[in-house]
């Protein structure tokens, strides 16, 4: 004979101890401060941090920019023009890094510090001027896996603090593990 409604094999929904509402004193704060712009109460208080971290990110992709450019037009009379044009195709990657780096530390009410006198104090990354072709892209591929082991612990670190800032270093993460595989395999070759 089946078993009418066996209450033992139902599983039990769990009890919720305490009810999801929105905080309303934060939601009536937001109608203020309207010179914060998009950052409101609920931002916690790691602005400041996540600003620094991401100037310091801003100055790693502005130095990558100038190295690549550095070997695009110095490697143009070597063995390999490709990658020559290649390190072109990375320098414009860097660069449009470095923008939406900036744009992002002004939404959050930061500025953008693109200062030369001290670009490579704060970058992750060095600056390279080897001659030989080979010297290039190791000091290339150096350079993005600093970039990617550096973004790797901000994403970590950032969390679902701030899921914008993080979703742009996702993606930015991304990149530059395409970058480090090309350069792998154009240093086997
Ligand atoms: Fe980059
Ligand atoms: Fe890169």
């Amino acid at each position: 004979m089946a078993a009418k409604n066996d209450s033992n094999n139902v599983k039990k929904l769990p009890v919720a101890t305490e009810r999801m509402v929105l905080d309303e004193a934060a939601i009536e704060a937001a109608r203020h401060s309207l010179d914060q712009g998009a950052v409101t109460p609920h931002y916690g208080p790691w602005r400041e941090d996540v600003i620094k971290l991401l100037n310091d990110s801003l100055a790693t992709e502005l130095v990558c920019v100038l190295r690549y450019k550095r070997h695009h037009f110095t490697a143009q009379g070597l063995a390999s023009p490709k990658i020559a044009e290649e390190f072109l195709v990375h320098a414009t990657e860097e660069a449009a890094h470095a923008d939406r780096i900036a744009q992002r530390i002004v939404q959050l009410g930061g500025e953008p510090d693109f200062s030369p006198d001290s670009l490579t104090k704060r970058s992750h990354a060095a600056y390279d001027d080897s001659a030989d072709l080979k010297a290039m892209i190791k000091s290339n591929l150096v350079a993005e896996r600093v970039a990617i082991e550096s973004y790797s612990q901000l994403i970590e670190m950032i969390g679902d603090k701030d899921s914008t800032t993080r979703r742009l270093l996702e993606d930015i993460l991304a990149d530059e593990q395409e970058h480090a595989d090309e350069l792998k395999d154009w240093l086997a070759t």
